[in-house]
């Protein structure tokens, strides 16, 4: 799997633990967008970066981390197919894969702890999509994204 990951200044402490992690497992390609220091910048751009992977296909999975995971999130779901879920503990990461396929994980340094965020994306790469009447309602996101004119 090719995995796109980005952060913030808010974020990058926790970016640094969590592509460590990611080193340590087998079948995993991390591409890292930045930024790597605490020099303040701006969160949608790194946002961005990670998200057009995700949604032009360049990337299967992404992780974004800010100083809340609020902003990422909001750049992130502007991205057509790209379904960013902000989780803050395991259920919140476990369902954001078996209901709504999230494709980007967000998570908030100033939020969570180092032991609970790696907990938060073992869980989440783990999980498979349960499909079935999710994906009746993942079809229609699509189609509402069309509507407001993704492609
Ligand atoms: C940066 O101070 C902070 O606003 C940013 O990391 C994030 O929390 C925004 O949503």
């Amino acid at each position: 799997m090719k995995l796109a990951i980005g952060a913030d200044h808010g974020g990058y402490v926790l970016k640094k633990e969590v592509v460590d992690f990611l080193s340590k497992i087998k079948n995993i390609e991390v591409v890292d967008y930045g930024t790597s220091g605490p020099e303040s910048v701006d969160y949608p751009d790194f946002g961005k970066k990670v998200s057009e992977a995700v949604s032009n296909g360049t990337a299967d999975r992404g992780i974004l981390i800010c100083g809340t995971g609020i902003g990422m999130s909001i750049v992130a779901n502007r991205f057509p197919k790209v379904r960013a879920a902000l989780c803050h503990d395991n259920f919140t990461a476990r369902m954001s894969r078996l209901h709504n396929d999230a494709n980007v994980l967000v998570m908030g340094e100033r939020v969570i702890g180092r032991g609970v965020a790696l907990d938060i994306v073992k869980t989440w790469l783990e999980t498979e999509f349960e499909g079935s009447r999710h994906q009746r309602r993942l079809d229609k996101i699509e189609q509402i994204e069309r509507s407001v004119g993704g492609k």
